[in-house]
């Protein structure tokens, strides 16, 4: 199954380490982060949860639920808990999928058998409040994710969902945005009252609202 953006992001039931839970009621009305890795006790995967165990408050403050998969079970999860928290000294403090049946991975197209027809790939959803996929990311196995990238990424969505502007290339939070392309030149003065520069007439660009 391929899954696109805007599209609604599946609701499942699962067993995890916090116990089983099904998905849009864990999510609630909060954003969500949906992330596989291939296997448990492989190095890459083992730095990639302590990473994220790490970003947790930025990730709440943001109002993010992260959620983890792979295909090992639930016990061996929790027996790999212990070597994460001596690597990178952060204890998993968010829920790891086991999906021994590969039920959620084939739900969200998570094992691409060109690549590995056993294990998942790092896959990422980002879900938004009303269950729509905002982003999805692919990565290979040998290719540990930029965690902070993600955050960027979420800061970005949530000022969009918002108002009516776009981010430029490498924009972090607090840098000036562009205003929406749809939006007419008399009504940016309107929504915008600190004013825009038209670069071009198709590139306005105005500070960061609400800050
Ligand atoms: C890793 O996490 O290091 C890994 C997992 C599966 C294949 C290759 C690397």
């Amino acid at each position: 199954m391929t899954i696109r953006l805007g599209d609604d992001a599946p609701d499942f039931t699962a067993d995890t380490t916090q116990g089983p839970l099904s998905f849009h009621q864990w999510k609630g009305a909060s954003w969500a982060v949906l992330f596989s890795h291939p296997k448990d006790f492989t190095p890459v995967c083992t730095t990639e949860l302590g990473a994220v165990a790490a970003l947790k408050p930025e990730f709440e403050r943001r109002n993010v639920k992260v959620i983890g998969l792979s295909v090992d079970p639930v016990d061996s999860h929790r027996r790999w808990a212990g070597d994460i928290e001596d690597v990178t000294g952060q204890r998993l403090n968010f829920p790891l999928i086991g999906d021994e049946e590969r039920t959620v991975s084939g739900l969200y197209g998570m094992i691409h058998p060109n690549a590995n027809d056993t294990f998942t790939v790092r896959s990422v959803f980002v879900v938004s409040p009303d269950n729509k996929v905002k982003l999805t990311l692919t990565y290979p196995a040998s290719t540990g994710r930029n965690f902070e990238e993600l955050l960027r990424v979420i800061d970005s969505l949530q000022l969009t969902a918002q108002y009516s502007v776009a981010t430029p290339a490498d924009w972090k939070q607090g840098e000036d945005v562009i205003v929406a392309p749809a939006v007419s030149d008399d009504d940016a003065r309107k929504k915008f009252p600190q004013g825009f520069v038209a670069k071009k007439p198709y590139l306005r660009v105005t500070p960061q609202p609400s800050r």
